[in-house]
């Protein structure tokens, strides 16, 4: 059976109450090298969504590749324009906004990877990319829907998709509530910042009081994860020490030992 393509109509009508991205433009493509590319180059891009069915150069964060087979995944991109101090923790709301969202359509077992790697059953569903460009501002999401199993040979960690965990979803409700949930966990977080919402990603953690390491900035952090503060920041503690980490790349004690075993 051939996947459904996204129906625009029903999603623009289904936004349609929505105070930020009612009446606004949703494009969709067949095929497109990035939606988050060719979204940061419009113009006037707040309320604006970017769908594509297929990506021939979808990109993920630290400059890897996002590989997703036609309308087996949404592909989306949200375009915003915000204060650039509201860039610090915006990349860890988007996650949770996606989390709230596949909860409400009934999936299980969701956590979080910092900072925003939504993880079912402890594998990775969905992905996030956050660029910013002075106040404009692109989240491109990735949610693996259907996703044959050969797609993943060049996938470079545990992955999984929502079909073989037993959900089937209407992807276009799906892109609206994902687009709907942002836009009320974005409101929260423009009104009280952070704090207010560090809480519930906490609650979300899949690797609380876990051994990692974090590559960031060409060091490595090595500790256990505590959580994230009210910037968004990752707390590590290592010899009672605790280390705030701002951006990076995290690896769990699994991922490392097959690391250091194969000799990446
Ligand atoms: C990650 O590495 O986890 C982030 C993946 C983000 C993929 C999405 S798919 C839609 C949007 N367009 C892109 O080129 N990337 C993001």
């Amino acid at each position: 059976m051939l996947p459904l393509k996204h129906d625009i109509s029903t999603i623009r009508n289904l936004l349609r109450d929505s105070p930020k991205f009612g009446g606004r433009e949703v494009f969709c493509f067949p095929e497109i090298d990035s939606t988050n590319s060719w979204l940061m180059s419009q113009e006037d891009i707040d309320g604006t969504l970017c769908l594509a069915e297929k990506q021939s150069a979808g990109r993920g964060r630290q400059g890897k590749t996002w590989i997703a087979p036609e309308s087996g995944s949404i592909l989306m991109s949200i375009g915003l324009t915000l204060d650039t101090r509201f860039c610090s923790a915006l990349s860890l709301v988007s996650g949770l906004a996606l989390v709230e969202s596949l909860k409400e359509a009934g999936v299980a077992d969701l956590s979080l990877k910092w900072p925003n790697d939504v993880l079912l059953n402890h594998r990775k569903l969905a992905g996030i990319l956050v660029e910013v460009s002075g106040t404009r501002c692109v989240l491109g999401i990735g949610v693996n829907i259907r996703v044959p199993a050969l797609t993943g040979h060049a996938i470079d960690q545990p992955w999984t998709d929502l079909a073989s965990n037993g959900y089937r979803m209407d992807r276009d409700r799906l892109v609206v509530s994902i687009v709907l949930h942002h836009e009320r966990l974005l409101r929260e977080y423009l009104a009280s910042g952070f704090e207010s919402l560090a809480g519930q990603w906490n609650d979300c953690h899949a690797q609380a009081n876990q051994e990692v390491r974090v590559l960031s900035g060409g060091k490595t952090v090595h500790g256990i994860a505590l959580g994230v503060n009210r910037h968004g920041e990752l707390l590590v503690e290592r010899d009672g020490r605790v280390i705030p980490v701002n951006s990076g790349r995290l690896s769990t004690a699994t991922g490392f030992r097959q690391e250091a075993w194969t000799g990446q």
